[in-house]
């Protein structure tokens, strides 16, 4: 544990709020408490708290399986965590990470509660893969204490963190999350405030260039696939990804980008569109490119 890294001349942070306990939101709560910090998880009910922290524990037990930490270690982190269900309860937090669903709107109407329960000096931060970063921290009135911090699935897995600076973001604010982000045992990557940051600006169109190529005839999704993987050494091929990060956040991902960039290599191609709208939408679906049982 070495939380106190993220200190500076501002008060350290000892207590993590995360608004969100989904796939990313139960991966970042994690890692906050695996690396100490008390960590207060908020979802819309009780039945969605449940289920989030159960995912982390089965996340740790598989960990423990793995010999990658101790029943000790486990029973630390999740003594760690808890959740609610009121935001109220994250008065006290000295961060507040969100990490819901990717809607401007949703986010902008959460900050805005947010800013009134928590504390004139913590810090706010978003988890968001695309959207603008200055326009969410616009809705509170402490847009200088907001930066991104973009983590990647499976976050307690992937060694990277964006920290997204703002338009008004502070220095200093951005050199605590940027701090915050090695006490997770993470390495920190400066992006800026543009949409999909450093790595959906370079993933999305590969992504969605491989469902063009694979429309246009190019090959099979499993030789697309097995290209990647055996002739490039990708952990995944692109189908694979897909139906990993979800041809929905995708989709959607690709639209945000194509509505303020307008470049082509952003335009989602028709069969991305149509697998979107007949629900085949990966690995959460049950079937994306590929089937799972
Ligand atoms: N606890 C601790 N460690 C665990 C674990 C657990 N419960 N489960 C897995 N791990 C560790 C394993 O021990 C292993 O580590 P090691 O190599 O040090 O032993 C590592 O994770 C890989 O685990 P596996 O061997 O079981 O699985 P794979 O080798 O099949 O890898 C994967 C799985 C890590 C998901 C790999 O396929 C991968 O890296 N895929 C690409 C993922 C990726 O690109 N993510 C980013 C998506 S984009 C995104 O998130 C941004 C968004 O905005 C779209």
């Amino acid at each position: 544990m070495n939380m106190t890294e993220g200190k500076s001349s501002a008060q350290a942070i000892r207590t993590v709020g995360v608004v969100g306990c989904g796939l990313m939101g139960s991966g970042i709560a994690q890692v906050c408490a695996q690396s100490g910090y008390r960590t207060i998880v908020r979802e819309v009910d009780d039945a969605t708290v449940s289920k989030g922290l159960g995912r982390i524990e089965s996340f740790l037990s598989q960990g423990v399986a793995r010999g990658k930490q101790s029943e000790e270690e486990k029973a630390r982190t999740l003594s760690n965590l808890s959740g609610t269900t009121d935001l109220e309860d994250l008065a006290t937090c000295d961060l507040v990470i969100e990490a819901i669903v990717e809607n401007m709107d949703a986010k902008r109407e959460l900050l805005a509660t947010l800013d009134r329960a928590v504390g004139d000096d913590a810090l706010f931060a978003s988890n968001t893969s695309s959207l603008c970063i200055t326009e969410m921290a616009a809705a509170t009135t402490r847009p200088e204490r907001f930066v991104g911090l973009h983590f990647f699935s499976p976050v307690p897995v992937m060694k990277m963190v964006e920290v997204i600076r703002g338009l008004v973001t502070s220095d200093e604010t951005f050199e605590r999350g940027y701090a915050f982000v090695k006490t997770l045992g993470k390495d920190p990557v400066a992006a800026p405030d543009r949409p999909g940051f450093i790595v959906n600006r370079l993933l999305i169109p590969y992504l969605l260039d491989a469902v063009r190529a694979h429309e246009s005839g190019l090959g099979t999704v499993e030789d697309i696939d097995k290209s990647m993987t055996l002739g490039c050494g990708h952990p995944m091929g692109p189908f694979t990804l897909l139906d990993f990060v979800g041809l929905d956040t995708t989709y959607y991902i690709a639209n945000i980008m194509w509505d303020e960039l307008r470049n082509p290599a952003y335009a989602a191609p028709p069969l991305l569109r149509r697998m979107v709208l007949a629900g085949r939408l990966g690995r959460k679906s049950g079937r994306g490119f590929y089937e799972y049982s």
